[in-house]
């Protein structure tokens, strides 16, 4: 049986400030769902949240970029925005960036990561949700995920595996994408991963016989917006087993922290923090960036889980180091790499900053100057 599974997630609301969710939004977005449900448009859903965002997963029938699935997901979310601005809650409806829905719900705001596939005798999915950072976030897990034999050893092993994936990369500014298979592609493919501001892995598949592996979020607010309208926080949906990474393989690039950009004011570096659902409200420097992992079985299109799989004392010495990592990222404050370059911050007064400068050496200019 073919089955979609569309994440669709956005920030329409936050409580308090931009480091949580409030509860009543969630339940507003599930009764939008449930009727859907009950009409037989969607099979099964989960409603999930990290920080401030919420997180929508669908499965259904009617294949990837379905314009009444995506209108779905508008309406929920609009019926999320109803609760926040009688909560008033903090930036109400921020990612919704129309007043009206218009066939896709991409380049609207809300992030999507979607991908259609026949489901398999056993059909185990992870879906992963961060906030406070970028698409990029996920360039680096990945590559270790699907092309990094030291960190999943199917890739040896398992002959379903051996001819290795194709990565799909969006070049963010020019919207050019690109097709790299490894391993024969593997440096030009890192020559591309590790610059995080530019490109992002949107898709990744098995070269075996094409079946889709993984589909991540790739939308950019603030180059959508113009301006900065809150962040693009990333989901990805990645398939497990049997030919594709182990569980154990899909999560452990997690348990080796890493930077990612969009801490506070989405301006500066931190390190990614895997944590269960019940740990994903941010509070230090409204962060550190969070990434939550559900895993689900599905069963004809019906979602068995979550498995909430950062729920689990392996992870408590990882986010111990992050501590530490933070601590060194925090003691250097406004200056880089703790703050970002310049045109990768998503709030600048230096435009002003410059103009007011200029004034300061005009005024005082005389002072220093003796014939
Ligand atoms: C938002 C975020 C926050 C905000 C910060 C300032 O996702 O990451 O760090 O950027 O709280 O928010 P404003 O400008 O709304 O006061
Ligand atoms: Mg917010
Ligand atoms: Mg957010």
């Amino acid at each position: 049986m073919k089955v979609t599974l569309s994440v669709i997630k956005a920030d329409v609301g936050g409580y308090v400030g931009h480091s949580a969710t409030h509860p009543k939004l969630i339940e507003a977005t599930e009764k939008v769902l449930q009727e859907a449900k009950d009409r037989g448009m969607l099979i099964d859903f989960f409603v999930g949240k990290v920080g401030d965002d919420i997180n929508l997963i669908m499965t259904h029938q009617m294949g990837v970029d379905n314009e009444e699935i995506h209108k779905l997901a508008w309406d929920a979310f609009l019926a999320a925005t109803e609760v926040a601005k009688e909560l008033k809650l903090y930036g109400a409806g921020q990612d919704l960036l129309s007043d009206t829905f218009s066939g896709n719900v991409k380049g609207m705001g809300p992030g999507v990561a979607e991908m259609e596939f026949e489901e398999r005798p056993s059909e185990p999915v992870v879906v992963f949700m961060a906030d406070k950072t970028s698409p990029s976030a996920w360039n680096l897990p990945l590559y270790e995920m699907f092309a990094d034999p030291m960190n999943t050893s199917g890739l040896v092993i398992d002959p379903k595996m051996h001819e290795g994936f194709t990565f799909e990369v969006l070049e963010l500014k020019t919207g050019e994408t690109f097709l790299i298979p490894t391993p024969e592609g593997l440096y030009d493919l890192l020559a591309l991963l590790g610059s995080i501001t530019r490109y992002v892995v949107t898709r990744v598949f098995r070269r075996k016989d094409g079946e889709i592996a993984a589909a991540a979020s790739s939308q950019r607010l603030s180059l959508i917006a113009g301006k900065y309208v809150g962040k693009d926080d990333p989901v990805m949906i990645v398939r497990s087993q049997s030919g594709f990474p182990a569980i154990g393989e899909i999560l452990e690039p997690f348990a080796k922290p890493f930077y990612v950009e969009g801490w506070m004011r989405g301006s500066h570096m931190g390190p990614l923090m895997p944590v269960p659902m019940h740990m994903a409200n941010v509070s230090r420097f409204d962060g550190p960036p969070r990434v939550v992992a559900l895993g689900f079985q599905l069963a004809n299109g019906k979602l068995i889980g979550p498995r909430d799989l950062f729920d689990d004392p392996a992870y408590e010495p990882v986010r111990q180091e992050i501590h530490q990592m933070a601590n060194i990222m925090r003691r250097m404050g406004i200056f880089e790499p703790s703050r970002l370059p310049e045109d990768e911050m998503e709030y600048t007064a230096l435009p002003q900053i410059i103009e007011r400068v200029k004034g300061y050496t005009q005024e005082i200019k005389g002072d220093f100057e003796h014939d």
